[in-house]
């Protein structure tokens, strides 16, 4: 478990998260709405090496960033209740980039056997602090997981 006592420390962790990804791994942002997932995607971004504004993609579903280090697919499902089927997301998660899901775990059956789930909280006696999580689900969000603690000590 994380502290991350304001937006800026959040997006710290989020950027060690981006560095440390590999092609293929999947992300899934679980929090409320306001909890952080799109501020974190930022994060995650910026240590992916991509300095393009990341706008929300609650409307779009998918936006495509490819200036970074790696392709970053980043989504938010949270409008789509069904008809996953039409987003051909397989594509992505088994692609050569790094999928960001916010509201993932909304997927039900369509998530990936392999992600790591980060879930964000608000603190009730804090508006600018957050409670990040890590949740790994199969290997490779294990792996990552453990490299990002790993940088995370040594940060
Ligand atoms: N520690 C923090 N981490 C992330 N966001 C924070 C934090 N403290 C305050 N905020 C604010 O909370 C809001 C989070 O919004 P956003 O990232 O869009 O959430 P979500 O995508 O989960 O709906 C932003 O306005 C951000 O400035
Ligand atoms: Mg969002």
């Amino acid at each position: 478990m994380y502290e991350a006592k304001d937006e800026e420390a959040t997006k710290q962790f989020a950027f060690l998260l981006g560095q440390a990804a590999k092609a293929g791994d999947v992300v899934v942002l679980t929090g409320d709405l306001g909890a952080g997932k799109t501020t974190f995607s930022k994060g995650i971004a910026e240590g992916l090496g991509i300095t393009q504004m990341i706008k929300s993609p609650t409307y779009t579903i998918i936006r495509e960033y490819t200036q970074g280090r790696l392709p970053f697919y980043h989504m938010d499902v949270y409008r789509i209740t069904t008809g996953y089927d039409d987003l051909g997301l397989d594509d992505y998660f088994e692609g050569d980039g790094l999928t960001v899901v916010e509201w993932g775990n909304q997927l039900g059956k369509w998530l990936p056997e392999d992600y790591l789930e980060v879930i964000i909280k608000k603190d009730p006696n804090d508006v600018a602090k957050r409670i990040i999580a890590l949740a790994p689900h199969g290997e490779k969000g294990s792996a990552l997981s453990v490299k990002l603690m790993k940088a995370w000590s040594e940060n």
